[in-house]
C-alpha cells in the first residue's frame, strides 16, 4: 500500500479523493499497488465528511510521515503550492499536480528537483483538465518534430463563445450566465483576459521545445471585445469565434498567441462546444493529431491527477524523464505572423479609406447592421496591419482569421 497526501480539499483534491475511493480496483490493479489517502490538508475542518479524520492543518506532519510517498498538490495559486511541492520533492517525495500557475511558473525547476531526488513532479491535470495531453507529448509523440499546437484551452470562454453563438447572447448577458452556472469566477478576469489560455499554451510550448516558453512573453488577447454583432458577420462567413491558444515552430522561428480567431466551419475546432477543450498537435511525421474532452470539472481534472498519481506508484525510486529544461526559448514577435483581418466598419464604405488602403477586397454588409460594414483583408502581418488600418477612419473592431 502506498500512502499519499492531498494537499487542498477543495474541488479537485475532493475529487481526487473520490476517483481513488471509487475507482479502487482499477486504480491499484493499474498502479501494482494499493493507494491510500492518510492525510487532507487544508485550513478547513470537514465535520461529518468520511475523510474527516485524514484532515492535517500542520504541513510538516505530512513531510516528516516517511510512510507518504506520493503528494498530490491541488491548492492552486503559487505559495504556498510552490514552497511545500519543492520540500516534498527534496524529501524524496513525488508531487502530482492540476495547479497550472504553479507549473507555468516554476515547472522545470521543480522537475529538475525531482530528478535529482529520484522521485517526480507530474501535472498531467494543468492543462486541458481531463484530457491526456501532456503524457502523449512526453511519451507519445516523442519521434516528432513537432511544429504547431492549436488549441481551445479554456472552457469558460469557450462556453460563453458558444452561447453567443448559438442563443445570440451578447458578452455581458452571458457572462453573467456562466457565473451563475460557476464556470466563470465573480473575478472572470483570468479566464476571459485569456490569462488561464496563456499559461497553458506556455506549458505545452516548453514540452514541445524542451526550454522554457514564459507566459509573460507571449501576446494574449482575451474574448472582452466580442459582442453579437461579430457572430452575426460569422455566420453569414460560415465562421465561428474560438479563443484560440497556438503555438508555432515556422523554421526554427518560434511563435506563440492566444487570442480569438474567426475559424471555419471545416476547421475540427469549430466543432468544440461549451465547456469542452480540444488540442490539435502537429508532427512532420505523423500529421495532425486531436485531444479533446473536459477542459475543467471536478472528476475530470482529478482523473488526470490519479492518473500522474498512478504513474508515481508504477515509478517509485525512478524519474520519469520530462524533457523541459530552465533554458528560455526567444519567440519571435507577433509582428512577423501573417493572416487575413477581419474588420468591421462604422459608417459608409466609400469616405472610409478601406479602398485606398486595402484595394478591392470582399466586403459583408447585413441588413441588421446598417450603419456599418465589414471587410476581410488579404494575408498581411500584424506589422503591415497595423500600419495600414491606421488609414480606415471609424475602426469598431478586428478578429484574425484561421484558415
Ligand atoms: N478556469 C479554467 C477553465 C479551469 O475555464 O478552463 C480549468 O483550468
Amino acid at each position: 500500500m502506498i500512502q499519499i497526501a492531498v494537499l487542498g480539499y477543495g474541488t479537485v483534491g475532493s475529487g481526487v479523493v473520490e476517483v481513488i475511493n471509487k475507482n479502487q480496483n482499477e486504480v491499484s490493479k493499474k498502479a501494482g499497488i494499493g493507494i491510500a489517502v492518510k492525510y487532507i490538508l487544508d485550513l478547513r475542518d470537514f465535520p461529518g465528511d468520511p475523510m474527516e479524520k485524514h484532515v492535517v492543518h500542520d504541513y510538516d506532519i505530512i513531510l516528516n510521515d516517511p510512510e507518504v510517498k506520493i503528494i498530490c498538490e491541488t491548492m492552486g495559486g503559487v505559495e504556498p503550492a510552490y514552497t511545500f511541492s519543492k520540500k516534498a520533492l527534496l524529501a524524496g517525495k513525488s508531487v502530482c499536480t492540476s495547479n497550472k500557475e504553479l507549473v507555468a511558473n516554476h515547472g522545470p525547476e521543480l522537475i529538475q528537483i525531482a530528478k535529482e531526488h529520484n522521485c517526480n513532479y507530474l501535472f498531467e491535470a494543468s492543462v486541458g483538465g481531463g484530457i491526456p495531453i501532456i503524457r502523449p507529448l512526453n511519451a507519445s509523440l516523442t519521434p516528432e518534430k513537432i511544429d504547431g499546437i492549436t488549441g481551445i484551452l479554456n472552457g469558460t470562454t469557450n462556453y460563453m463563445l458558444t452561447k453567443m453563438d448559438d442563443e445570440g447572447m451578447d458578452y455581458a448577458e452571458v457572462l453573467a450566465q456562466a457565473q451563475a452556472k460557476g464556470y466563470a469566477e465573480r473575478n472572470p478576469e483570468a479566464d476571459v483576459e485569456g490569462y488561464d489560455a496563456c499559461r497553458k499554451i506556455a506549458i505545452l510550448s516548453s514540452l514541445v521545445y524542451g526550454k522554457t516558453v514564459r507566459y509573460e512573453d507571449i501576446y494574449t488577447e482575451g474574448i472582452t471585445k466580442i459582442s453579437k454583432e461579430d457572430f452575426k458577420y460569422a455566420k453569414a462567413m460560415k465562421r465561428s469565434i474560438k479563443l484560440l491558444a497556438m503555438s508555432k515552430d515556422m523554421d526554427g522561428k518560434c511563435f506563440a498567441m492566444v487570442a480569438p480567431f474567426l475559424i471555419r466551419s471545416d476547421n475540427p475546432l469549430y466543432c468544440v462546444k461549451d465547456v469542452f477543450n480540444a488540442v490539435c498537435v502537429h508532427g512532420n511525421m505523423l500529421g495532425s493529431t486531436m485531444y479533446y474532452g473536459r477542459g475543467a470539472g471536478k472528476l475530470p481534472t482529478a482523473s488526470a491527477v490519479v492518473s500522474d498519481i498512478i504513474d508515481c506508484a508504477k515509478h517509485q525510486g525512478k524519474f520519469i524523464f520530462c524533457f523541459w529544461d530552465q533554458e528560455k526559448v526567444e519567440l519571435s514577435s507577433k509582428d512577423e505572423m501573417s493572416w487575413k483581418f477581419f474588420v468591421r466598419v462604422k459608417g459608409d464604405l466609400e469616405e472610409s479609406g478601406v479602398k485606398e488602403v486595402f484595394g478591392e477586397t470582399e466586403i459583408i454588409q447585413l441588413p441588421e447592421c446598417a450603419d456599418e460594414f465589414a471587410f476581410i483583408t488579404d494575408e498581411v502581418s500584424e506589422k503591415e496591419f497595423d500600419e495600414m488600418i491606421k488609414g480606415v477612419k471609424n475602426v469598431i473592431t478586428r478578429i484574425r482569421l484561421e484558415g
